[in-house]
C-alpha cells in the first residue's frame, strides 16, 4: 500500500502548506535510511533515482525490492525517475513500476520540450504514473543560461498543452556545490511562484538544486579526509518559506550524498582495527537518517502529516 504516485501527496502538500522531500539515492541502504526516517517522522517522501543510479541499483527490480523493504511501513512513498532525458528511459522506468517520472527535455526549444513531455505524459497516465516536466533550464552556475528565470505565462501554456502533473522551474537555484557566489545575496523568485499560483491555482511546482550544504555535515566530511571547497547552498530559512507556497516537492541530492559519504569517511577513521562492513555502513546510514529527519521536520514541515491525511480521508468517505 505505501507505494503511490505523487498526485495525492502534492494535493495535500499544496493545501496544507508544506513540501514533500525527494532524496537522490544510489543504494538500498540509502533507500532504507530515507524510508525509516520518513516512517519515524510520519511523513510522505520520494525516492529519486537518476538514470545512472537506477542502472547501478538494480534496473527491473527496484519496485519489488522496495516493496519488500517497506512492507511493515505505513507512510506513502513514491519511486521517481529524476531528470529522465528522453521518452525511452521514462518508458522503461514506468514499465518497471516507478510511480513517478521526470521528463527533462529542457535542453530542447519550447515546442520540442512540449512534444517530448506530452508523449511521456500520454504513456504514463495510462499506467497511473505521474509526470514532472522541466521548464527551466535548471542549470549549473557556470552555464550561460544560469539566472534565466522561467516565465509564468509559459508555465501556464506548457502545463495546459502537456498535461504534466508538476513542473520544475528555474527560480534562483542551480545544481552543484556552489549555488550562489561568495558575496551574492541568496534569494529565490517568490514573485514568480505567486504569478504561477494566480495563473494555475492548485498546480504543484518543484524546486531543484535545493541542498543547503550545512556546516555540520560538511565539517564531518572534510575533517575526515574530504576536500569539498567553495560550497554555498540554499539557506534553510528560504526553503522553509518556499515549502509553504505552491512548491510541493523539494529535491535534495548533494546534502544527502555528503551526509552518507561523510558518515562513511568518519567511521573509516574511527574504526581502524575493524573490517566488518557494518561498522562503517551503520554510521553512514545513521547520518542519512539524521539529515532526512531534520529536513522533513524542520524545513519542509511534512512531519506528522500522514495520520492527519488518513483521518481526513475517513471523514470524506
Ligand atoms: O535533481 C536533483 C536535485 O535538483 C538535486 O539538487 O544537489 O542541490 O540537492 P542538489
Ligand atoms: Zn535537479
Amino acid at each position: 500500500m505505501p507505494l503511490v504516485n505523487t498526485k495525492k501527496m502534492f494535493m495535500d502538500a499544496y493545501k496544507n502548506h508544506y513540501a514533500v522531500g525527494a532524496f537522490n539515492v544510489d543504494t538500498l541502504l540509502q533507500c532504507q535510511a530515507v524510508l525509516e526516517a520518513a516512517e519515524e517522522c510520519d511523513s510522505p517522501v520520494i525516492l529519486a533515482f537518476s538514470s545512472g543510479s537506477r542502472d547501478f541499483f538494480h534496473p527491473g527490480n527496484i519496485k519489488d525490492i522496495l516493496e519488500i523493504v517497506s512492507k511493515d511501513m505505513h507512510i506513502p512513498f513514491a519511486i521517481h525517475l529524476d531528470h529522465g532525458k528522453n521518452f525511452e528511459i521514462c518508458k522503461s522506468c514506468i514499465d518497471e513500476g516507478f510511480t513517478s517520472v521526470m521528463i527533462d527535455a529542457s535542453n530542447y526549444d519550447f515546442e520540442e520540450n512540449i512534444h517530448i513531455t506530452k508523449e511521456v505524459v500520454d504513456y504514463a497516465h495510462k499506467k497511473g504514473v505521474t509526470v514532472e516536466g522541466e521548464l527551466g533550464p535548471i542549470s549549473k552556475r557556470n552555464d550561460p543560461r544560469f539566472k534565466k528565470y522561467t516565465d509564468p505565462e509559459m508555465v501556464k501554456e506548457f502545463v495546459m498543452r502537456t498535461g504534466v502533473d508538476s513542473l520544475a522551474v528555474s527560480m534562483g537555484t542551480c545544481h552543484g556545490l556552489a549555488k550562489f557566489g561568495p558575496d551574492e545575496k541568496a534569494e529565490l523568485q517568490f514573485d514568480l511562484i505567486e504569478e504561477v499560483e494566480k495563473l494555475l491555482p492548485g498546480f504543484p511546482l518543484v524546486l531543484h538544486g535545493s541542498s543547503s550544504i550545512p556546516e555540520e555535515y560538511l565539517n564531518i566530511f572534510n575533517e575526515n579526509g574530504g576536500e569539498l571547497k567553495g560550497t554555498r547552498g540554499v539557506p534553510e530559512e528560504l526553503l522553509e518559506k518556499v515549502a509553504k507556497t505552491a512548491v510541493c516537492k523539494i529535491n535534495i541530492g548533494t546534502d544527502f550524498r555528503v551526509a552518507f559519504v561523510g558518515g562513511l569517511r568518519k567511521s573509516l577513521n574511527d574504526f581502524k582495527d575493524r573490517f566488518e562492513p557494518r561498522y562503517f555502513l551503520i554510521p553512514a546510514k545513521e547520518q542519512c537518517k539524521k539529515i532526512v529527519k531534520e529536513k522533513l521536520s524542520n524545513v519542509f514541515k511534512s512531519a506528522n502529516k500522514i495520520g492527519k491525511m488518513e483521518k481526513e480521508e475517513k471523514i470524506c468517505h
